[in-house]
């Protein structure tokens, strides 16, 4: 690839921003990776800190902070800015768990008048290291999702199929569903990290378990019953069938459960710290 304007990379020091980047960079590409915490300041909820990130870019990668939408005056300014493209990291779960501000934010990319893609990942394999490691390393896993199979996918298959769509005019207009190869319940993924790392770990999937271990970790009642509420809404949802959509774009099989918790067990993910 080569490339002489930045593609700017919003949310591009976290899980998947940072393998977004890592590949653009690896593939020639002229970066812009800005954050609250890179030399170049830019915070969503500081308007001042936009102009600058936008200054000469003509595609922008977006990806928002867990549960909240982009504010309503920035496509606006990235579009005067010069911005042409878009490509949005949106979430599968958005309408069964009630993501109302990223479903605004998905809307208004769509309507931009600027080239777009909007890309709903299914849960992420790394959720295993990131918000799930420390119960993984007790021993004990809560989640209230009961047994539904969820389609896991790899932070990395994600990557590759976002920046597929940052560098490539394929899927211009598209919004593609991105699952794993494979459903698997939680109980079943968490069987396979204990085959992996040798220790026994436990899933609870029932809601009282959950409501009892987010009391234990001080978490007010209103969080707790709406996380419970938008996650029991998930599991009633049923068994996740893989969309086939990674392979078809990337013309190779996405990166299977298993093989990502051997992978991050010999890392020492889950090893006690
Ligand atoms: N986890 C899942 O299973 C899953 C599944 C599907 C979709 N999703 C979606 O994926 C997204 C999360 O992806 P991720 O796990 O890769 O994120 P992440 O690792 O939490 O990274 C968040 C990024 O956003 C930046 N950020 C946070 N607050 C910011 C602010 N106020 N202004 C500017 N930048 C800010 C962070 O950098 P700084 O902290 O330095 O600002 C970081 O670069 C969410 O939109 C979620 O809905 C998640």
């Amino acid at each position: 690839m080569s490339q002489s304007s930045p593609i700017l990379v919003l949310g591009g020091t976290g899980t998947v921003g940072s393998r977004v980047a890592a590949r653009l960079r690896d593939a020639g590409g002229d970066v812009r990776v800005v954050s609250r915490h890179t030399e170049q300041r830019f915070d969503w909820e500081d308007p001042g800190t936009w102009a600058a990130a936008l200054d000469g870019v003509p595609i922008m990668f977006v990806l928002l902070p867990d549960r909240t939408g982009m504010p309503e005056a920035f496509l606006p300014e990235a579009l005067r800015a010069g911005v042409r493209r878009v490509v949005l990291h949106s979430d599968r779960g958005l309408e069964v768990m009630g993501m109302d501000q990223l479903q605004r934010t998905e809307a208004w990319v769509r309507d931009s008048g600027a080239e777009w893609t909007i890309v709903r990942p299914d849960w992420f394999h790394q959720d295993f290291e990131t918000f799930f490691r420390q119960s993984v390393v007790d021993g004990r896993l809560c989640l209230p999702v009961g047994e539904a199979r969820q389609a896991f996918i790899d932070a990395d298959d994600i990557a590759a199929v976002e920046v597929a769509a940052l560098t490539g005019d394929d899927l211009a207009g598209e919004l593609v569903e991105i699952t794993g190869p494979r459903a698997l319940s939680f109980g079943e993924a968490v069987a396979e990290i204990s085959r992996a790392t040798g220790r026994r770990i436990e899933f609870d999937g029932t809601p009282g378990a959950y409501r009892q271990a987010m009391r234990a970790d001080g978490l007010p009642d209103e969080v707790v019953d709406a996380l419970t509420g938008s996650f029991v809404r998930l599991g009633e949802r049923g068994d996740t069938v893989p969309t086939g959509v990674v392979e078809k774009i990337l013309g190779r099989p996405g990166r299977d459960f298993s093989a990502y918790a051997t992978d991050a067990a010999a890392r020492g993910v889950w090893d006690p710290a």
